[in-house]
This record gives structure tokens, C-alpha cells and sequence, in this order.
């Protein structure tokens, strides 16, 4: 079976009713959101429909074994993880998990969010009583463990870390990852891995999931993980959070109930994905390295000045466009004199500023497109500046 990738036109696309493409003017490419564009995995399309054929539209069951398998098949297979099926927790998504967890710490504990950060980090963490502490990434975007050994030491209790990273798409490397563990487990920090995205990886670095770092890295962590960015699931809502002993298992082991809030499609359809999704992901990865190489190329070429590093993971693009003269948030620049929209920088922290996120989860014609859209977009902000 060959996986076809082929993406709608336009018009199409603005038929979907997912966020990413109903929030924008009919006219706009779109590439926003985490969503690919691409169709979704046969496999995934047929346990769906026959969900639906028997009218299966009802609650998750407490108990998701064959749910369970499938992962577990998976992050041996993908990820050279090792999952114990008793540390595993399935709740509706992955930023509902870090509410929950954030939910057990004090009211009004810190927890350190680097910066630049997947926005609802700094928007929605607050809900659970705590204070996030933002910490600068270093230039070359990696962690600043000096500022994050002050942070701990004035008793912040956790960091969140994305890994692979969003938006920047840096895969970190394993010594990383285990001076990071050192420095939590000796200030007693929990580090919380968001690792959604880990099955993604474009480039040479492998991820290494945080439970398998070491001996550190497994006491103090939690992650948190799910098919819906991999396979295009998000809106159906089923995610797994997973520790291997220590404080994070003793954490994890104080959630209540959360399994009771996943959605039904989203268990059948990470089963789906988990179990029988390789060949199309296989496909999208292939698809998505093609794609980073032609931005690059063709970044290169229209907006020079853009600075652009390929992601070593993720199908997110952190553009730096703070010479294109579009201001603080050339987001608004483009969808506004170039009908491209992108994600906003400023969104992700202070030092989003000057930066836009475009989202290459889409075919090479709508790709092309999107940059000549912007190139309008920068050329109309040069014409009114000179
Ligand atoms: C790093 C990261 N975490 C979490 C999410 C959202 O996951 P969920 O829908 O499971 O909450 C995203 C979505 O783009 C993400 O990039």
C-alpha cells in the first residue's frame, strides 16, 4: 500500500472546521495551529468508521488495555522506551495532564517554564494555583541550567520541559537531559516532560525520552505523551502520562479519576495509530524532511533576512524576522498584506518578539505559496517604511 499525502487546495482545506482553518478569512492559507495537513492514516480512518457503524459514540471504558499494548508496542518500536503498563495514566490531553500535576503542587508554588514556550505553558498553568517562572533559553537553545538552579534554589518545585522542543524543534541530547536531572533531583524538583511530539524527529539527533535518561531522571519525571500531534488527532482527546517509580510515580499515583474525562474516538484512534500507523508516519516523516529543505531553500530566496535553523524535530518553523520590518509581531503582517497566517511570536514569550512560527505540515505547493504570500507581506512593509 503507498500512503498518499495529497493535500487539498484551498478551498478544501477551508471546508475543515478545525480551528486551524476556521478561525481565518476564506482567502487565508493557513499555517497555524499543530495540525497537519495531510490526510489522516487509513488505519486510523477505519477503526474510526467502524466505531461509528456501530454506533459506538459513548464513554471511554476506566480500563484501556488493548489502548495500553499499542502504546507500549510503540514506544519500545519508536522511541526505544521502555513503558511499564502499571505507570501508565490515560487523560484527555497533554496540557490537561500538567494542570493535573501542577493541580498537586502547594497553591502558588513556581514552576519554570523556559522561553520561547508553546503559549499555553504561560496562559493555562496559572489555572492550577501556580506561579510559572519564565527562564530564558540560551542563545543556542539550550537550557540555562545556572538560571534554573537559582529558580530552584528560591523553591520553585517543577520544570516543564517540551522535549522536543516547540517552538525551536531542538531534539535535546541525552548529557543534557541528565545534567537537567541531576539539578532537579538535587533540589527535590519535579520535571514534567512533554514529549508529544518525540515520535517526529527529522534530523540526526535521536530523541531520549526522559524516563529512559537515568536513575535522576526517572525519580523526579512525569511524561506526558500523545498520538493526536504524530497521527493528527488532537480534537479527539486521549493522552497518556507515564512514570517509572520514585516521587514522579508517587505523584502521579495522588491524580484522581482523570482517565474518566478521555474521549472514546481518541483511545480507539491512538490505538489505531500506535498499533498499525508506522508505514504512514514513515511516509509524513519522509514528506516533512522534503518539506523543511524546500523552506529552507526558498526562505533563502525570497525573505533572505529571515534567519531559519531546520527543526531537528516537529513540523514547527521558528522564524526570526526581526529585519523584515513587520514589527514585534510579523504574524499580523503577513495575514494582513500577505493573507498567510502564521503563529505569533510575542505569544511564546518576550523573546518571540520579532518571530513568527510557521507550521510546513503541508504539501510543497502550499508551502511555496505561503512564502510568496509572505515575501508580498514584507515587501508591502518595505514599500511603506522607504
Ligand atoms: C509541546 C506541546 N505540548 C502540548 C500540546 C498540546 O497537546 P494536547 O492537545 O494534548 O494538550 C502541543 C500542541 O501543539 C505542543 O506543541
Amino acid at each position: 500500500v503507498t500512503v498518499s499525502l495529497t493535500v487539498p487546495d484551498l478551498a478544501g482545506l477551508h471546508r475543515r472546521r478545525s480551528a486551524k482553518w476556521s478561525s481565518v478569512a476564506d482567502d487565508v492559507l493557513s499555517l497555524t495551529v499543530a495540525e497537519m495537513d495531510f490526510p489522516v492514516a487509513a488505519p486510523i480512518a477505519e477503526s474510526l468508521r467502524r466505531a461509528i457503524d456501530r454506533d459506538d459514540l459513548g464513554y471511554a471504558p476506566s480500563e484501556n488495555r488493548p489502548l495500553l499494548d499499542a502504546f507500549i508496542g510503540f514506544a519500545k518500536r519508536r522511541l526505544d522506551w521502555s513503558v511499564d503498563p502499571e505507570q501508565v495514566w490515560v487523560l484527555p490531553d497533554v496540557v490537561e495532564g500538567l494542570l493535573a500535576l501542577c493541580g498537586l503542587l502547594d497553591s502558588g508554588d513556581e514552576v519554570c517554564v523556559p522561553v520561547p514556550s508553546y503559549p499555553p505553558f504561560l496562559t493555562t498553568l496559572p489555572r492550577a494555583g501556580v506561579r510559572v517562572r519564565q527562564i530564558a533559553m540560551l542563545q543556542d537553545g539550550s537550557l540555562d541550567l545556572e538560571q534554573l538552579r537559582v529558580a530552584f534554589s528560591e523553591g520553585a518545585r517543577a520544570l516543564i520541559l517540551a522535549s522536543p522542543y516547540n517552538p525551536t524543534g531542538r531534539v535535546f541530547a541525552r548529557a543534557e537531559l541528565a545534567a537537567i536531572a541531576e539539578l532537579c533531583g538535587s533540589y527535590d524538583a519535579y520535571v514534567f516532560s512533554d514529549e508529544i511530539h518525540a515520535p517526529l524527529v527529522l534530523g540526526e539527533t535521536p530523541h531520549t525520552c526522559w524516563l529512559e535518561v537515568s536513575d535522576a531522571a526517572r525519580d523526579c519525571g512525569v511524561v506526558l505523551t500523545s498520538a493526536s500531534k504524530t497521527f493528527n488527532l488532537a480534537g479527539l482527546k486521549a493522552a497518556m502520562l507515564v512514570t517509572a517509580g520514585g516521587r514522579g510515580q508517587q505523584l502521579a499515583a495522588r491524580l484522581t479519576n482523570a482517565h474518566a474525562h478521555a474521549g472514546l474516538f481518541g483511545v480507539i484512534s491512538a490505538e489505531a495509530a500506535f498499533a498499525d500507523g508506522d508505514e504512514w508516519l514513515d511516509a509524513v516523516l519522509a514528506q516533512l524532511r522534503l518539506n523543511s529543505a524546500q523552506l529552507a531553500d526558498e526562505l533563502a530566496r525570497a525573505l533572505p533576512t529571515v534567519g531559519f535553523e531546520p527543526p531537528q524535530a516537529t513540523y514547527l518553523a521558528w522564524l526570526d524576522c526581526t529585519k523584515l520590518g513587520l514589527g514585534d509581531d510579523p504574524a499580523k503582517g503577513f495575514v494582513d498584506h500577505g493573507s498567510v497566517a502564521l503563529s505569533s511570536g510575542p505569544s511564546f514569550g518576550a523573546p518571540g518578539d520579532g518571530f513568527a512560527r510557521l507550521n510546513f505540515a503541508t504539501s510543497p505547493e502550499h508551502l511555496s505559496e505561503a512564502i510568496r504570500r509572505m515575501a508580498t507581506a514584507a515587501g508591502a512593509a518595505a514599500a511603506a517604511n522607504a
